[in-house]
């Protein structure tokens, strides 16, 4: 049985991941740990009520004490490092939290792993970490980091810290690097959710500058999939970039939505643009799919939809957070605008 601490699997990715391969595999015991921050919901994993092999703990990654009673109790051997603070405006508005939990929890994180000698430790990182592209090519692992908003920063030093562990300890450590992510249960502060739940509501729908910016957009179960390919396959010490080839402008997306669901185009509202804003994102992610043979299953056209279906046949679960937190942070982010 690998002994796994997974961590931030109450956010979206962390708890599509515990979540499906709960369900693929009985030879994974999971202690999820998770400080259930604004992003972090119980109700993304109510479907493992009493599971067997899922322990939920709330708390944070940078309490040394908490995590080394966990490795300890729970006798862990493996760590996937989902927790983070993840959304770029936020970080924009304050950076604090994103180094405190991004940088100096993973430390705690590694520092207890090599302690207890695990033998995999996972991180699971962005490609924001690589800045941006202009017009033409594409994001390699050897595409030097060049971050540029304090997320994608404090990302970029929890990388280099975990890549550190290896050069240091001759830790078995692996990072990944994904694209931008949709699906059930994405917090609705990102694109995607943000722009299903104004049109169905009939607000107003934000779009940064000139709405051409690029995003590369990948189904959260194929970025799922794939880590667990790096997890169970991935070479110590090394990076994997994810991506599903489907680049897309901002603005596309917002009106494909709006078509989906029946809206007219006049809700569409052309806002100030974000702070230092990335201009494109495109992952080459031809390593992972040579040396592990994976490959993404879902086509955007397919998943797409059923994403705007999950959302329309899950309103308790979206009424509920944005009646809370999420008023003021609009407030915040949109009020000016
Ligand atoms: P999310 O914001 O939905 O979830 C993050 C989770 O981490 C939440 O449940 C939160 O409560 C928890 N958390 C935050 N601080 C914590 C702390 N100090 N201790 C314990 N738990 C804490 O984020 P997400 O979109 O699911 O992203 C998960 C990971 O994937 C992040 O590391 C992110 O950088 C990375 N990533 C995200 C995307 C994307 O498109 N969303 C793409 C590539 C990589
Ligand atoms: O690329 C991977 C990254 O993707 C992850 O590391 C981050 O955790 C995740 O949040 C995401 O970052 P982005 O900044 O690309 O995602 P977001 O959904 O915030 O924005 C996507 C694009 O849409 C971006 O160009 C900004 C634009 N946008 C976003 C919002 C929230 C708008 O035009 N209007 C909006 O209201």
């Amino acid at each position: 049985m690998k002994k796994i601490l997974v961590t931030g699997g109450a956010g979206f990715i962390g708890s599509n991941y515990v979540n499906h391969i709960l369900n693929e595999r009985d030879d994974y015991y999971i202690v999820n740990i998770d400080k259930l921050t604004y992003a972090g919901n119980l109700e993304n994993l109510s479907s493992l009520a009493n599971h067997p092999r899922h322990v939920f703990v709330r708390g944070d990654i940078a309490n040394r004490e908490l995590v080394n009673y966990l490795f300890e109790k729970y006798e862990l051997d493996h760590v996937i490092n989902f927790a983070a603070e993840s959304h770029v405006d936020r970080s924009i508005i304050g950076s604090y939290e994103f180094f405190r939990t991004n940088v100096l929890g993973t430390n705690i994180l590694l520092e207890t792993a090599r302690k207890f000698k695990v033998k995999k430790f996972l991180q699971i990182s962005t490609d924001e970490v690589y800045g941006s592209l202009g017009k033409e090519g594409l994001f390699t692992e050897g595409t030097p980091l060049s971050p540029n908003s304090p997320y994608s920063s404090s990302k970029a030093g929890a990388d280099m810290m975990v890549s550190s562990f290896y050069h240091t300890y001759g830790m078995p450590v692996v990072t990944t690097r994904c694209s931008n992510n949709y699906g059930p249960f994405q917090f609705p502060e990102k694109l995607i959710p943000l722009m299903i739940l104004n049109a169905l509501s009939n607000k107003e729908l934000p779009v940064y500058g000139d709405g051409m910016n690029v995003r590369d957009w990948i189904y959260v179960i194929d970025h799922n999939k794939a880590i667990n390919l790096v997890f169970e396959q991935g070479k110590d010490g090394e990076v994997y970039n994810i991506g599903a080839s489907n680049e897309l402008p901002n603005i596309e997306i917002v009106k494909l939505i709006l078509s989906k669901l029946n809206k007219s185009e006049s809700l569409i509202k052309y806002v100030q643009d974000r702070l230092g804003h990335d201009r494109r994102y495109a992952i080459d992610s031809s390593k992972i799919q040579s040396e592990l043979g994976w490959k993404p299953e879902f086509t955007f056209e397919k998943a797409i939809d059923y994403t705007v279906n999950w959302y329309l046949s899950n309103e308790k679960w979206w009424k509920n957070i944005i009646s809370g937190e999420y008023q003021s942070y609009y407030e915040k982010q949109y009020g000016k605008k």
